[in-house]
């Protein structure tokens, strides 16, 4: 897979991760302390739609979702210079996956099972996907994606950091590398 030729300081941040990890709030974090624009892709669906994503999956079924988040996320992985948030989902789909690690640079942001659990309850009502299994069914959805997520840039664990840590060592090991490529003129 070829990088895009692109100036590193230009490519924008994709956060990828399972639900309810933190890619939301951290990537607000991370836009506003390096003054740039954050997407948030599942906000921009629900826009589109002028639904929630529990009503998307309702009225319109998980495939119809999928297809226009390929769509939409592929998409927004083209621009420069964002921070963009993708749905825990999202990267397991190979077009996906490739266009972000093509133009982007990708954070995965890691958490341990035990942490996870415990917010269960504040994420079931709006992940439609968490609704249609149990506990262990959910369980073994969260370790089968690791798969899919270990293909990353970097890697940090976000357990018991608070969102503010997380963001900060984003933004630190991103101006570290910054510092190490002269900008390209094209
Ligand atoms: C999904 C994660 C959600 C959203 C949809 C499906 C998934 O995004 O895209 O409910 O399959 O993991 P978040 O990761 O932002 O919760």
């Amino acid at each position: 897979m070829n990088n895009v030729r692109m100036s590193v300081r230009q490519k924008s941040i994709v956060l990828i991760g399972f639900m309810g990890v933190g890619k939301t709030t951290i990537g607000e974090l991370v836009a506003k302390k390096l003054y740039r624009s954050f997407i948030d892709v599942d906000q921009e669906i629900e826009k589109d739609f002028g639904m929630t994503i529990p009503e998307i999956f309702e009225q319109h079924g998980e495939a119809f979702f999928r297809d226009y988040e390929k769509k939409k996320t592929c998409a927004l992985a083209e621009q420069k210079l964002k921070i963009v948030s993708i749905g825990g989902g999202a990267f397991l789909q190979p077009e996906i996956r490739e266009s972000c690690l093509r133009n982007c640079i990708v954070f995965y942001l890691d958490v341990s099972w035990d942490e996870w659990k415990e917010r269960l309850n504040i994420l079931i009502d709006s992940r439609p996907v968490l609704q249609s299994r149990n506990i262990e069914e959910i369980e073994e959805l969260f370790y089968k994606r690791q798969d899919a997520y270990s293909i990353n840039h970097s890697k940090l664990t976000v357990n018991q950091r608070s969102a503010e840590e997380v963001a900060d060592f984003i933004v630190d090991s991103l101006k570290h590398a910054w510092d190490m490529y002269e900008p390209m003129n094209d």
